[in-house]
């Protein structure tokens, strides 16, 4: 066993992973553009944008440079009563892409953060207002993050079985996918005429981590009406779909009907800098317009706005609005609509499908869909012994390619698939 292998597992305490796993992780040297480069001297292709961050590639030079600049500049800085430029810069550019009516922007550190921080200011709106309503709408499906708040908007099963008791209470609306959309609405109206639903948060147009779930934009459309129609503050969970991702800068921009919050981040420093930020309208800012101290968002991290963070966001938001990177968008997205219809006639498929640059491939199985479906433990080496990473979520087989994927890059991946199904 190699030293850094030996050490690390003595030292080291591994993500979702098993304590008593006996795979050694893969040491990574070095990364550039689509490819991870392991200690022995494999080339890997990070078809998941490494747990889907890194949209413009690993160690893009424009960001590298930008994170270099400013580390020699302004590493930090307390962000109560001081603030910087890169984090203006940053404020101002987002709010020109994220949904016509996000006034502001709050900076925190992950994704589940973000969501922790739209649960609590929606949470604080209802109470600053002197209104009673506390009950919250979520999606079957949902993964929204590890911390409680997020464990708690989310769906509960293995993961988040330890926490049961601890985790307040939410209503779980079915998924509305294409068999069931009416029933879906209907339910959801009885629920919000009751009028004492404070919130409804959801992952717009795709549920990630449950599955590459996708459901129509149409739909959600209608269920933010409703919501809206009775006073109900939405949260758009865009952690995954946001910045490219389903094809357009926000999964939200897909529906006319605007979230009142917004939660974003993985892409948002093109998977260099840990960094999200949660968005919102004039609305929820009306709730904490007052002279009264109490009513303050006491909320806040040590690393809030970090500036090198910023400034690698800053970067990848520069790149992510060129023409260039808009085209590969449109480039994979077209590829993966071809791929997906030739897959969904394969024996081996149930069901294949696409949004934007997302791409997901159920392979049948008598278990049914679950994480933990057996077929995870054939799929994860099968691509890794071809030089593709492609983590599955149980039966199903996903890729979220950085946009600098290339066409041959892409056909080495779908040519893997295929060899999958066909053997599988
Ligand atoms: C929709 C969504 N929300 C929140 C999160 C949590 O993000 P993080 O892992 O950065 O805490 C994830 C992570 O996969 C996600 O997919």
């Amino acid at each position: 066993m190699h030293e850094l292998n030996r050490k690390d597992q003595s030292f080291i305490w591994h993500p979702f992973t098993p304590l008593t796993n006996e795979e050694k992780p893969i040491v990574i040297t070095h990364a550039s553009g689509i490819y991870l480069h392991t200690l022995e001297g494999r080339r890997i292709i990070d078809a998941v944008s490494s747990w889907w961050v890194n949209i413009h590639g690993h160690s893009h030079p424009d960001i590298a440079a930008a994170v270099a600049s400013q580390a020699s500049t302004l590493d930090h800085v307390i962000f109560a009563g001081f603030t910087h430029a890169p984090a203006i810069g940053l404020a101002e550019r987002l709010l020109t892409i994220l949904p016509k009516n996000q006034r502001r922007v709050f900076f925190s550190d992950n994704g589940s953060t973000a969501v922790e921080v739209a649960v609590k200011m929606a949470v604080q709106f209802w109470r600053n207002k002197g209104i009673e309503k506390k009950k919250i709408i979520a999606l079957e499906g949902a993964y929204h993050g590890d911390t409680f708040g997020a464990m708690a908007v989310g769906e509960r099963g293995m993961f988040t079985a330890p926490f049961a008791d601890m985790l307040f209470d939410v209503s779980f609306l079915e998924f509305p996918d294409s068999t069931r959309e009416q029933s879906v609405v209907d339910q959801f109206r009885r629920w919000v005429e009751n009028g004492d639903i404070a919130i409804f948060i959801y992952e717009p147009l795709v549920q990630g981590a449950s599955g590459m779930r996708m459901y129509s934009a149409d739909i959600l459309n209608e269920l933010l009406k409703i919501a809206h129609s009775h006073d109900v503050i939405c949260i758009a969970d865009e952690v995954f779909t946001g910045f490219g991702r389903t094809g357009k800068h926000f999964a939200s921009d897909h529906v006319d009907e605007h979230p009142d919050i917004v939660a974003i981040s993985k892409g948002i420093t093109g998977g260099t800098m840990p960094l999200s930020v949660t968005s919102c309208s004039d609305r929820i800012l009306d709730g904490f317009r007052t002279d009264d101290f109490s009513k303050t968002f006491f909320h806040g991290h040590s690393y809030t706005a970090n500036p090198i963070a910023c400034a690698a966001a800053i970067a990848s938001f520069d790149l992510l609005t060129t023409d260039a990177c808009q085209q590969q968008i449109g480039l994979i997205s077209k590829m993966h609509q071809d791929f997906a219809a030739e897959m969904s006639q394969h024996t081996a498929v149930a069901n294949a499908r696409t949004c934007g640059t997302i791409l997901a491939v159920d392979i049948k199985t008598e278990e049914g869909h679950s994480y933990s479906n057996a077929l995870r433990k054939k799929i994860y080496p099968f691509f890794l012994e071809r030089d593709i990473l492609l983590r599955p979520l149980g039966n199903t087989i996903y890729m979220v390619p950085p946009y600098v994927i290339t066409k041959d890059e892409l056909n080495v991946v779908y040519n893997a698939i295929r060899q999958f199904a066909d053997n599988v």
